[in-house]
């Protein structure tokens, strides 16, 4: 059953980008583009009188803050909802959570959670007007995500990405911000995607899905023009995944001498929160080739963007049938 997408071909949920139309994810796209194109003081007020609640049930910065402020720029009241003070630790379930504050009249929840399907679990029994986005749900989706880093890009390098080269570095094993971005870079038809990382933290080979890998980074970064860097899970040293978070810079981090292998006008983009010193150097973290900040600027249009397809009675680009 597809959760996400009603009968009406209307997107209800955001779960994954996993196998959504491509004509959908270029309408949230397009969207959100426009909101950036008509000001950061355009308030469109479109969720007026509407209440979002922010589920978290890890810890953020990035995504629930930008959800927060794409809400309140929609016009909508925000609750959020703190999981170390909630009556969770009582032992109430996400499911009879979801309940009690969907009968204060709130329709959007935003998820995060450790456990994979956590969202789509809570979208299963959800009420029918009522819709859940994934806000990160263990190492599975981080959809929205997906959406700014491919906004980022396509600021960057057009919205055509048959000629991009693009190379995905660290721990893709564990990484729904990984997994998002390789769904939305297959559906919006990248040129050519690497992964590169220690064998240890490489995906399953089932999931690589064709994709090429490599361990080498300095041989993988050669003339590409985008290169993706991921967190490094710091439980994975403890895991013995890792030997020591030196050996990672030293195999792994992305210094400034390691991008000039990469095409002279490359762009370098990281999902945050960065381990400085660790994945990426500061001269690159904080260089011209950086998009990083960029990034976190686009999380909230994007937001904006899926708040308003999915809880406005005008926002919903739906995507053509079997498209
Ligand atoms: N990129 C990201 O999900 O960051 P936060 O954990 O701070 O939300």
């Amino acid at each position: 059953m597809n959760l996400q997408i009603d009968s009406h071909g209307r997107l209800r949920h955001l779960l994954t980008l996993e196998g959504l139309p491509r004509a959908a994810l270029e309408a949230l796209l397009d969207r959100a583009q426009a909101i950036i194109d008509q000001g950061a003081d355009h308030a469109p007020g479109l969720l007026a009188g509407q209440a979002v609640c922010t589920l978290f049930f890890e810890p953020s910065t990035r995504t629930r803050l930008s959800f927060h402020r794409a809400a309140q720029r929609l016009g909508a009241d925000v609750l959020n909802f703190d999981a170390s003070s909630s009556s969770t630790t009582k032992g109430e379930s996400a499911h009879d959570t979801l309940r009690t504050i969907e009968a204060m009249g709130v329709r959007g929840f935003v998820v995060r959670d450790r456990a994979e399907g956590a969202a789509a679990e809570l979208a299963a029994v959800a009420g029918e007007a009522t819709s859940i986005i994934n806000a990160g749900d263990g190492r599975s989706a981080h959809p929205t995500q997906g959406l700014l880093d491919m906004l980022t890009l396509r600021q960057a390098r057009g919205r055509d990405f048959s000629g991009l080269k693009v190379l995905v570095v660290g721990d893709v094993r564990h990484s729904r911000v990984a997994r998002s971005d390789l769904h939305a870079l297959r559906i919006l038809g990248a040129g050519e995607v690497r992964i590169c990382g220690p064998e240890a933290l490489l995906p399953p080979p089932a999931e690589m899905e064709g994709i090429p890998f490599a361990h080498d980074l300095d041989e993988a970064i050669q003339g590409v023009d985008v290169v993706m860097m991921l967190r490094l899970q710091r439980e994975r040293m403890a895991e013995g995944l890792v030997e020591s978070l030196e050996d990672y810079h030293r195999d792994y981090g992305l210094t400034a001498r390691r991008l000039r292998r990469a095409a002279p006008d490359a762009v370098v983009l990281h999902p945050g929160p960065m381990n400085r010193g660790v994945e990426i150097d500061d001269e690159v973290a904080d260089g011209p080739q950086s998009l990083i900040l960029r990034q976190v600027a686009n999380g909230v249009p994007v937001r904006m963007a899926v708040l308003e397809t999915l809880l406005s009675a005008t926002g919903s680009p739906s995507p053509a049938p079997g498209s």
